[in-house]
């Protein structure tokens, strides 16, 4: 499968959002990732369900809900009432993941689950088969902008040997620091979505960013 591009909307300049998702929409962009944090799980706040609301009827791409929230299957009617299409939960967020994942898929949306930079793939072995995503957090989540952490390509890879041996077709998402760099060594890795924040929305030309990064 060809590689999809979800960029995030967290480094976006919120004081134009509707431009901003304009311009997602005129863009070669698969997804719009969506993060959402809640000053416990993660050391930030960013914005939360009124705005995913908003962007209901403005943004053409499916959207990619990150919660970076403790207890996030609290949520997941609110969740699905934005026509989310994937919702992605931390690992280290839910006690009864099993029965999250259950959940959002009951209420019709993709179910995702993240890993902290510090959590090891081998942990999915009992839940993989029963999620259409895992999304890999390639730096600490909570801020856009941060330094890529190397040892994310050796953890894309080992996810994909999983994934291949069990023969599954669950899709890796990686978050944090992609750039052209990075991002063609995970692609290489097996990677098969690229989230990008600050590299598409702090560049001059974000169309041509995304139209890079979809190149790859
Ligand atoms: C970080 C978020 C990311 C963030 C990535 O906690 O999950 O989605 O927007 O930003 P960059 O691409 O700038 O590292
Ligand atoms: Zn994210």
């Amino acid at each position: 499968m060809k590689h999809l591009i979800a960029p995030s909307l967290l480094s976006a300049d919120f004081m134009n959002l509707r431009q901003e998702v304009e311009m997602i929409n005129h863009s070669e962009a698969d997804w719009l990732h969506l993060d959402i944090m809640d000053g416990v799980f993660v050391p930030n706040i960013s914005f939360g369900f009124p705005v995913l609301e908003g962007l209901k009827s403005i943004c053409k791409k499916p959207m990619d809900v990150h919660l970076m929230i403790v207890e996030p299957g609290k949520f997941v009617h609110e969740v699905a009432e934005t026509g989310a299409y994937m919702m992605n939960v931390h690992y280290e967020a839910c006690t009864h993941l099993h029965r999250t994942i259950a959940a959002i898929k009951e209420a019709g949306m993709k179910a995702g689950v993240t890993l902290n930079p510090h959590t090891p793939v081998s942990l999915l072995e009992d839940i993989i088969q029963d999620v259409d995503m895992v999304l890999l957090m390639s730096v600490n989540p909570g801020y856009g902008g941060q330094k890529f952490i190397e040892h994310s390509v050796e953890k894309t890879r080992c996810l994909r040997e999983m994934i291949t041996r069990k023969g599954l077709n669950t899709l890796i998402e990686i978050d944090g620091g992609v750039n052209l760099e990075t991002g063609k060594r995970l692609l290489e890795a097996g990677a098969d979505i690229l989230v990008a924040g600050s590299f598409v929305f702090k560049a001059p030309n974000p169309i041509k960013v995304i139209h890079d990064l979809k190149a790859l």
